[in-house]
């Protein structure tokens, strides 16, 4: 369990982030949402230990990031960077993955790098430099999950991943997920914030304005507005054509809504 106890973060004199106050319990699915600069990945890397609060505790499983070693926060969390290129850093795939096996200390470290190379597919002995973007951003997850992590941290995740991509790394986050795995994801795509998380935090200017369902998040527009975030855009068509319709929030709901009001002969 993550715990955020009145957690400010100032860089100089400025506050990146400032009193935050929430928790996430495990197993859950939550998305950090708000403007860029909000202050995402600032709370990304507070929950993962790379960042001690200036005032305020960060708790992970009832012990403040302060007092856990890096090895044992290597070992409960999983940090993907919103920059592939951030962390990958060995000559081979399989080394790479390796390295964050060795981190945490683990006897089957060879056997579990040889399973995971299987399981994605790759072949070792490749310069995780000479793949794709979408492919390193898939090199960056294994050596994650490789590890089994208990919380994964995902910092805009899809950038830069074509459609496909983004499926295949959404459809393996969800199924992890539903293994068991807290997946916490800032991302900008709102799209992929209804399908997945089911819960939803808002930030703005380090602040959080707004924690909750992230259906009843998206169709709170003023606070919305606030934070400069856009719902999504059968969310939106839905709350504009306000009462005549059932709500909805995606093209299927959106279609049984029309057919639905369709069959009551509302004008459309
Ligand atoms: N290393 C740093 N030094 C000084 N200020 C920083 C540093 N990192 C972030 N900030 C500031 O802290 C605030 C929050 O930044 P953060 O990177 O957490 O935002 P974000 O929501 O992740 O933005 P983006 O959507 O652009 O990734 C911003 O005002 C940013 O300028
Ligand atoms: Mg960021």
């Amino acid at each position: 369990m993550i715990q955020f106890e009145n957690v400010t973060l100032t860089y100089g004199g400025a506050a990146a982030v400032r009193d935050l106050n929430f928790t996430v319990a495990p197993g859950e699915f939550v998305a950090v949402i708000g403007a860029n600069g909000a202050g995402k990945t600032t709370v990304s890397k507070l929950m993962n230990g790379l960042l001690k609060p200036t005032s305020g505790r960060v708790l992970l499983d009832g012990v403040p990031t302060t007092a856990l070693r890096t090895s044992v926060l290597a070992r409960k969390i999983g940090f993907l960077f919103q920059n592939p290129d951030r962390q990958l850093c060995k000559p081979t795939i399989r080394e790479e993955i390796a390295f964050g096996l060795a981190l945490t200390g683990r006897k089957d470290a060879a056997a579990r790098t040889e399973a995971v190379l299987r399981e994605f597919g790759f072949d070792g002995s490749r310069d995780p430099f000479s793949a794709s973007r979408g492919e390193r951003q898939r090199i960056a997850l294994a050596s994650l999950i490789a590890v089994e992590p208990e919380v994964l941290i995902l910092d805009e995740p899809t950038t830069g991943l074509d459609y496909r991509e983004c499926m295949a790394m959404m459809a393996r986050v969800q199924s992890l997920n539903a293994a068991g795995t807290t997946v916490v994801m800032v991302c900008h795509d709102m799209e992929l914030v209804l399908d997945f998380a089911r819960r939803t935090l808002v930030l703005k200017d380090g602040t959080l304005l707004l924690d909750g369902e992230t259906r009843s998040v998206f169709r709170n527009t003023d606070v919305l507005r606030r934070a400069s975030v856009l719902p999504p855009q059968i969310t939106r068509l839905s709350l504009r054509l306000g009462d005549r319709l059932q709500p909805a929030d995606t093209v299927e709901e959106m279609e049984a809504a029309i057919r639905a009001a369709r069959q009551k002969g509302v004008p459309a």
